[in-house]
Order: structure tokens, then sequence, then C-alpha cells
């Protein structure tokens, strides 16, 4: 989900089975100098790994669109279910975006010219929509539905995107069209084809890592996406999944319910659930107001800057463990994950943000990087499921 304050994007336990799968490394870069250049392509029986980037609040995938391919830089966004990117000669109307679509130069395109519209926490985008062949990482995968955006709030390209690629459920897309149509994801169209052999797509983060002798480091990998499932070599533990929420206002976004979270000896249940949205888009890990507190309390030396995000003494001794649980499965959020004590939110050597926030109004809970980068995540369009699995 685009917008909402650090909430910048935009965006199977079958281990031991050998799927198809299409990887994507991602890059971490500060938010200015972004370098839109793709890591190498990779090639490994059966699994394609394709490039990403982070830049600390969002996260950059490299695409083509066209024949012959047109390069693109976009905004992944498990928030969303729309893929577009804006027309040449957009100009002003798209921010300026680095790179455009020139639909005449390729022989793949297609339109029906039907309406395109989305609105995001913050921003929008129109056009229309259309089918191209779509390139991740040296995979082609024919007749992808995109738009082509005519006219957007330009934000995006700040971030370093040109336009946004939304892996969300395909069922959320039917807000974006006049006919309330679902068209489908990349994922589902790559799965329709065969590219991959399971409508799966997993997240994997690394921590950010320190800063070196005090310099932040400009660029560094770290993470992947794989379309397809999980990579073995991302997880050490088994998957544990957990049903996405049926809560009428989350249904068709990746969001799931938690049933129960403690802090040290606080435990709030939630007898009929409440429903977390869980987010890459996201960076901060949004909880109920009870929980911050409880984590926060008596914690010397807290204060909140002016955007109202938590600061703490980097070493502070008494933070406790946030364990959230769905579906009988429990999960750790450690201090040691959410204060953040490098990368381009790191706030000084002794005092330090932390990935917690209360929630916004519209969402009881937002799990995002700050939980996310723990776990590899699983997001699983075939059974409704989203999983989670202890991070290599
Ligand atoms: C697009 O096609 C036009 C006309 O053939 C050509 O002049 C132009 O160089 C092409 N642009 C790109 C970016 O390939
Ligand atoms: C995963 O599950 C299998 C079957 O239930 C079990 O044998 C195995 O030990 C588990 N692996 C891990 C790492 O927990
Ligand atoms: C969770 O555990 C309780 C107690 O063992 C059981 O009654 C309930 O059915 C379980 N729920 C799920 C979703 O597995």
């Amino acid at each position: 989900m685009k917008g909402t304050l650090f909430l910048i994007s935009t965006a199977i336990a079958y281990t031991a089975v050998s799927a198809k799968l299409v990887t994507i490394p991602f890059t971490a870069v500060e938010r200015t100098g972004i370098s839109a250049s793709a890591v190498g392509n990779k090639k490994l029986g059966g699994l394609v790994d394709v490039p990403l980037k982070n830049i600390d609040l969002a996260y950059l995938i490299d695409v083509e669109i066209g024949s012959p391919p047109q390069p693109f830089t976009l905004l992944l966004d498990t928030g969303s279910s729309s893929t577009w990117v804006p027309i040449h000669g957009c100009g002003r109307y798209c921010g300026y975006p680095i790179n455009s679509l020139i639909p005449a130069n390729s022989s793949t395109f297609k339109t029906d010219n039907m309406l395109f519209s989305i609105r995001y926490g913050e921003g929008f985008s129109r056009g229309y929509y259309a089918k191209d062949t779509m390139t991740v990482n040296g995979v082609s995968v024919p007749q992808v539905n995109f738009a082509v955006s005519d006219y957007n709030d330009g934000e995006l390209t700040i971030d370093g995107a040109d336009g946004i690629l939304g892996i969300g459920p395909d069922k959320l897309s039917v807000y974006n069209n006049p006919d309330s149509k679902v068209i489908p994801t990349l994922v589902t169209t790559m799965y329709e084809q065969g590219i991959i052999d399971h409508n799966v797509f997993s997240v994997y983060f690394q921590p950010v890592s320190q800063n070196v002798n005090g310099v932040r480091e400009q660029k560094r990998v770290n993470g992947e996406i794989v379309f397809g499932g999980v990579e073995d070599r991302h997880i050490t533990s088994n998957v544990s999944y957990v049903p996405t929420t049926k809560k009428a206002d989350f249904e068709d976004y990746w969001a799931v319910d938690i049933q129960s979270i403690s802090v040290g000896d606080y435990t709030r249940e939630y007898e009929r659930g409440i429903s977390a949205m869980v987010d890459t888009g996201s960076t901060l890990v949004f909880l109920p107001r009870d929980i911050i507190n409880h984590v926060f309390r008596g914690v010397k030396g807290l204060r909140r800057d002016f955007t109202g995000q938590y600061v703490v003494p980097c070493k502070s001794e008494n933070l406790p463990d946030i364990v959230l649980t769905m579906h009988n499965n429990t999960f750790t959020i450690s201090p040691e994950h959410y204060v953040i004590t490098a990368g381009a939110l790191s706030y000084s050597a002794e005092s330090c943000y932390t990935y917690l926030q209360e929630s916004p109004p519209f969402v009881d809970a937002i799990l995002g990087y700050g939980f996310l980068q723990q776990y590899v995540s699983v997001y699983d369009n075939e059974h409704r499921r989203i999983g989670f699995a202890d991070r290599a």
C-alpha cells in the first residue's frame, strides 16, 4: 500500500519440491542518488534470479516491457494489484520519469483502451489497460496486464521509480477499472503460462547491514523476491501458514488475523482476531496503541521526533520481545530487530529509531519490513494464505 507515514511503497512448505522459480535479488540504496543499473542475471536449473532494489523505504525492481524490450524501474507493492508505467511524452503529468513507454515501438503491445484508475494511501495514477510481454531478469512473460499511465502524481520519481508493480491478490484489481473486472497480476500470468509451478511468491529480506566505519553503504543487495515459491537457501525452518483474513475490509488484501499479542508479561487476546496487513511496502510495524505503550513503558530516555517516530537509547536494556500469535503459531519481534541501529534510518550513535508505531485508523496492524526482515514471507494465491519461515 502506498502512502501513510513511512508506508512508502508503492509494496510453501514444499521446501523439498523442486519447483520452477523466478528469483529477484534486491539492492538497498540511499533515497538520493539511486542507480537503476541491474544486478546481473542469474539462471540456475529452473530458477531465475532478477534484481530488486531497496531504497530503504521502498523496493525497486527492474523489468522490461515490449518487443524489443523497453526498460523500467518499478516500485514493488504487495498492497495493490495493478501494474502501471508512464507513457512517453507524459512529462510533468507523470513527474518526469526516467523511463516511459512508447507503445508504437513494441510489436507485441495490445490495448482495448479500458480505463485504469487507482488511488493509493497517498497519490494516484490514471490511464488505460494494455497487455504486452514483460521481461523479469531475462524471463519473458507474454501477455502481462498493466496500465499505461498518462497522469499520476509523479512522487514516485523521487524514489527512482517510473511506476508500480502491484502483486497483491488479483481480486484487488476490481477497484481499478469501471467494469470491476479481475485483472490477473504478473504472478498469476506467470503461473497460467507455466513459467512458475505455483501461484505463489516469497520475499526474503536481509536486515539492513551495519554502517561501515560510520559510512553508509551506497548500495547493497539485501534481499530477493522469488516468483513460484521459496528458495531453500533462504529459510532455516518449515513454513508456518496463516490463512488470509475473512474480514470484509481486508479479505482482498494480503492480510491475516492476529489472535493475541504479548509484550513481556502483558498479553492481549483478541477474541475475534484483529486484521494485520502483510505489507512489503511498509517500513514500519504498526500495532495497537496499548501494545506500543507496553513496549515503551519504562524505557528511560524515550522520546518522539517531530513526525511522531519513537526514538530510544540504542542500548536500552529493558525493551521486551513482542510475540504475535497467528493461527496458533507464534512469531517474535525482538528488540534486536525493531531498534534501528544501521542504514538510512539510523538516527545517531546513541539514539535509535524503532520500526514500531501505533496503527493508523484504517487497520488494526501492519506487518512491514521491521517484521518481514526476520521471516521469509510467502504469499500463496492458490490457498489464500501467507506463510512465514525463519530467515537463513
Ligand atoms: C521508437 O520508434 C521510432 C520510430 O521507429 C524511432 O525513431 C525511435 O528511435 C524509437 N525509440 C526507441 C526508444 O526505441
Ligand atoms: C519440517 O517438517 C517436517 C515434517 O513435519 C519435519 O520432519 C522436519 O523436522 C521439520 N523441519 C524443521 C526444520 O523444523
Ligand atoms: C488453536 O489451538 C486451540 C487449542 O488447542 C484449538 O482449539 C484451535 O482449534 C486451534 N486453532 C487453529 C486455527 O489451529
